[in-house]
């Protein structure tokens, strides 16, 4: 991890703040001083701020239910970022791992620990999201079949991953994905002729979305620890 990123995981400074704490030579790594930013601690790394010993804080994770019109972005756009739902200390340190679409609701994960969640998202670890779409259409009979075989996506040069469908009504099925493309799921019913009109992301490994819309709570350890057996 980088100097002035270890002082914010450390201290409530900004990172701006880590910059001049760094450049006035008042941090000490491995008893010298060091006036670079971008010098890599690491696990047995030393570090005093004005000769007080730094450790990092524990790593968070979060389960959020996500609302209509928010988006899974660290800033507001068009609409509010999630992370204006949880009220919690040094939110600027967190991140989505696995967005949503603006108009996609349902389970979203949210942590500080980039290693967690990139192997979270990584298709290499075949981790499950299960959705529940609503269609235009009826679904068609060859669709699952289709979906297990794999689809190329307008503009791709790969097959998505084998998905599974379950058909609960003929306007409403369940889609177990593996991986997460731009738009994956609005892009494969696309191409097998139909259209999403509603999506909501309901389970994510063997964690279910078990909040109200809007809310969140922490994941306790066997649960980051069993998301972490896809990593
Ligand atoms: N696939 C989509 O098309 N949208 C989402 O938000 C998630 C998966």
């Amino acid at each position: 991890m980088r100097l002035d990123k270890f002082i914010c995981k450390s201290t409530h400074y900004t990172l701006a703040d880590a910059l001049i704490l760094i450049e006035r030579g008042r941090v000490v790594v491995n008893e010298a001083v060091v006036l670079e930013v971008s010098h890599q601690v690491h696990k047995n790394s030393v570090v005093t701020l004005d000769g007080a010993l730094l450790t990092t804080r524990p790593f968070r994770y979060f389960v959020l239910h996500k609302p209509m019109d928010m988006i899974c972005s660290n800033v507001d756009e068009k609409y509010p970022s999630v992370l204006n739902l949880l009220d919690v200390d040094q939110v600027t340190e967190l991140h989505i791992a696995g967005r949503l679409d603006a108009d996609t609701t349902g389970l979203v994960l949210v942590t500080d620990d980039g290693h967690w969640s990139f192997n979270l998202t990584s298709p290499k670890n075949r981790c499950e999201k299960v959705y529940q779409v609503r269609l235009s259409r009826p679904i068609s009979s060859d669709a699952a079949k289709r979906f297990e075989d794999g689809i190329l996506l307008q503009g791709e040069s790969s097959l998505t991953l084998p998905a599974k469908l379950h058909i609960v009504d003929p306007y409403t099925v369940l889609l177990t994905l593996t991986e997460g493309r731009f738009h994956q799921v609005k892009r494969m019913f696309f191409a097998i002729g139909n259209r999403v009109k509603s999506l909501h992301r309901q389970r994510i490994g063997g964690l279910e979305l078990d909040v109200d819309s809007g809310h969140w709570r922490s994941l306790t350890q066997a649960e980051v620890a069993a998301l972490s057996v896809h990593a």
